[in-house]
């Protein structure tokens, strides 16, 4: 089966609110929400894609003919390629009841681990959620990222007990989650954490801890006073603030300040293994990817996680092949040119 055929099955399955779209690019859910939209005033999850459309690549196939290297070290471990699935909670209320927040999870992490990366997991409401999938994760090993909601510190340190007991690969916060309404309603109150906070949080976890939501090089140097060992420069696809800027846009910035320091992931609109290429040329040392992750899983289960993978992993070889790069760390800035 064929990406296409894969976004043909899934298309009717993840309706209304998502059209599985030949690319995902945030155009046709703006204003969905529920569904896989941004928040108003809509066009987040678009500004995302566009960014990266901006970026070119710069070709040059005057160089040696080795075979282009594509495996990322991360924490102690070495995965096939710089991309990782990103956390997606809510998953029946945003694409359908095909699928729930439980075996979404059940498909994507195995299926991620297998193809030699790793899954995020969304966590929500229901603990039930990260308690599965980080048992899921222990029977591969501990192989997975679990991310927590930023809830008051007793309700995170009770679920990084669960982690550290599970002997899980890394953990991670989304901690733009801060002005979600059903954290803000909690008693002890969640939401935003200081530094110190943050530092208590890294320093319970036992394993590597991932920042995810960060957009400002102020941000990512917090996030690095606390301890990450690495951030995520996202903005939730748009979904948790509307008129941020775009994660492309803000990534050289924020590696220029903190890269060499942390690990930097970015994630929102990269859809191709050109756009996985740019954002390691701009700084990032690896990436996150969401929706078509979904919308792969809604039409071919774990066969969509491999097509996926796969798809990426052939046009990220052919664009390090084309621009004269032969591993992850040649991918510089001067293969890519950002404006006209
Ligand atoms: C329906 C939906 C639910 C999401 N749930 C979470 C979540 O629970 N935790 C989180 O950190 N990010 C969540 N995200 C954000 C994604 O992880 C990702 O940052 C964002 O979608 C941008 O990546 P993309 O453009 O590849 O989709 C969610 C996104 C969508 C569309």
């Amino acid at each position: 089966m064929d990406y296409n055929e894969i976004l043909e099955k899934a298309r009717g399955r993840v309706a209304p609110y998502c059209k599985a779209c030949p690319v995902c690019n945030g155009i046709a859910c703006a204003h969905n929400m529920p569904g896989p939209g941004p928040k108003q005033p809509g066009n987040g999850a678009a500004r995302n894609y566009e960014a990266w459309q901006r970026v070119f690549v710069n070709m040059d196939t005057i160089c040696s003919n080795d075979a282009p290297d594509t495996t990322f070290k991360l924490y102690g471990h070495e995965f096939s390629l710089p991309v990782f699935i990103a956390p997606v909670g809510g998953v029946a209320l945003h694409y359908g009841d095909d699928y729930n927040d439980f075996t979404y999870n059940d498909v994507i992490i195995p299926a991620a681990a297998e193809c030699g990366s790793a899954a995020f997991s969304g966590d929500g409401v229901d603990p039930e959620v990260m308690k599965r999938a980080s048992a899921t994760m222990a029977q591969l090993g501990g192989m997975g990222i679990p991310t927590i909601k930023p809830w008051n510190i007793e309700a995170v340190e009770e679920k990084l007990d669960i982690l550290n007991s599970r002997g899980i690969f890394a953990a991670a916060m989304d901690i733009d989650g801060a002005g979600l309404p059903f954290l803000k309603a909690m008693n002890p109150n969640a939401g935003s954490k200081s530094v110190a906070e943050l530092s208590e949080i890294i320093k319970y976890a036992k394993m590597p801890f991932i920042v995810k939501g960060i957009m400002t090089v102020r941000g990512a140097e917090k996030a690095v006073e606390a301890g990450a060992a690495g951030i995520v420069v996202s903005n939730h696809g748009g979904r948790v603030l509307g008129q941020t800027r775009a994660s492309a846009d803000v990534l050289p910035e924020i590696a220029a300040a903190v890269g060499g320091q942390t690990t930097i992931f970015v994630d929102g609109g990269l859809r191709n293994g050109v756009d996985i290429f740019k954002a390691l040329a701009l700084g990032a040392d690896a990436v996150l990817i969401a929706r078509p992750f979904v919308t792969a899983v809604y039409g071919a289960a774990e066969e969509g996680v491999r097509v996926l993978y796969a798809k990426y992993l052939s046009e990220l070889k052919d664009t390090m092949t084309m621009c004269g790069a032969h591993s992850l760390d040649e991918i510089c800035a001067d293969m890519v040119h950002v404006g006209a």
